[in-house]
């Protein structure tokens, strides 16, 4: 029995994730995988519930389980807590060990019509984003009356993990690496590029170059099909890949890997809570249900499941059966019903 961990977050998080599990079971349907889902209080909920975002057990959880499925935490509601929900999320990140984000963006022929921009033909990239280190954990870290201190600090070690995930992922796709930094400014820049250079070494049949993140803001937009696999530190990621996600025609579309050394991976859409739209029945379940096609890809080897599922979304995007963020007028719900009568066809 495949065990799933469900998080299923604040806002919009539980009405996304109703979607995806729906999506999942009608998937499975006399299909030879079984899964059991268990649901553990985290973000927002957990904070509320036990007064802390992560609590221990909800980590236990996450261990146990074969795949964690997690939806979007935060909103204004914990805005002046002591606690923040994403508190728990950089935490669970670490506790599992989850250093390498995986972010799609691909613009399929179907797509091409949602996306903002106009050379939105064959766009097929993933960022790879570092997501344990960097500014987000490095100390020393305070604020005094005076000023605030954040630090960004990064180990060889931690570049170099990293690193062999997206060289090892563009051997299995194009061939070709870039690493965003802003190496012409920042130390910890520089040491991205000597070590990326040099674990360039053992992939010969990958080739490798190097972008400013400022410039690569601009060939997001300007021309993004040139790009393979895109390698950057948790900050610039984070920033970059909403990005990139809006250029398939909404953030809500879109989902990542979370994976390190371990068994678990952890699945989620790259967009947050959506506290403006939340509880209007609106919100954009693809990211969830790409979200849960990633997953049964990626964690359990499901690929004609997947393929099923993928099938019946690019369906409904074609169909323009898509919520009011891609322009259309349908609702969470018919898009998902959608969804699953086109699987049942
Ligand atoms: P957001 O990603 O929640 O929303 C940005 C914009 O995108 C909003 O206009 C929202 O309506 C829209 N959007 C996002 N997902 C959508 C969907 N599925 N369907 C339709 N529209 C969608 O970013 P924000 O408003 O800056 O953050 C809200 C909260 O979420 C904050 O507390 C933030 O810290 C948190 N957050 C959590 C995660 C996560 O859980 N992984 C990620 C990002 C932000
Ligand atoms: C994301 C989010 C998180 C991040 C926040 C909520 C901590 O923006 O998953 O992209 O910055 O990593
Ligand atoms: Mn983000």
């Amino acid at each position: 029995m495949n065990k799933i961990t469900v998080l299923q977050g604040d806002y919009i998080g539980p009405e996304i994730m109703a979607a995806g599990l729906k999506v999942l079971a009608a998937a499975t349907e006399n299909e030879n995988f079984d899964y059991k889902l268990t649901y553990a209080p985290f973000g927002g909920e957990a904070i509320d519930k036990v007064g802390e975002p992560l609590p221990q057990t909800t980590i236990n959880e996450c261990k146990k389980s074969d795949a964690v499925l997690l939806s979007a935490i935060g909103g204004p509601k914990w805005d002046d807590s002591p606690e923040r929900p994403e508190k728990g999320l950089l935490k669970i990140r670490q506790a599992l060990n989850l250093y390498a984000n995986i972010r799609p963006t691909c613009i399929s022929a179907a797509m091409q019509k949602y996306s903002p921009i106009k050379n939105s033909h064959d766009v097929d990239f993933v960022i790879v984003r570092e997501l344990t280190s960097g500014i987000y954990f490095g100390t020393p870290r305070e604020t005094t009356l005076d000023y605030a201190l954040d630090t960004m600090r990064y180990t060889p070690q931690e570049i170099e993990r990293v690193t062999r995930v997206a060289f090892k992922m563009a051997q299995t796709r194009h061939h070709h690496v870039t690493l965003v930094d802003k190496s012409n400014v920042l130390d910890t820049s520089k040491l991205w590029r000597n070590v990326v250079k040099q674990v360039a070494l053992d992939y010969p049949d990958v080739t490798v170059d190097f972008c400013y993140v400022d410039a690569m803001s601009m060939k997001l937009i300007s021309n993004p099909s040139q790009f393979d696999v895109i390698l950057t530190e948790n900050l610039f990621g984070d920033i970059l890949s909403d990005e990139a996600a809006e250029t398939t025609g909404s953030l809500g579309s879109i989902p990542s890997m979370s994976t390190g050394d371990g068994k678990v991976a952890l699945y989620e859409p790259i967009h947050g809570s959506a506290p403006d739209i939340a509880g209007k029945g609106i919100a954009n379940p693809f990211s969830m249900i790409n979200s849960v096609i990633m997953m049964l890809k990626n964690s359990f080897h499901q690929d004609a499941i997947a393929a099923k599922i993928e099938k019946a979304v690019n369906a409904a995007i074609e169909n323009g059966i898509v919520t009011p963020d891609l322009k259309g007028t349908s609702t969470t719900q018919a898009v998902t019903d959608y969804v699953i009568n086109e699987m049942r066809k």
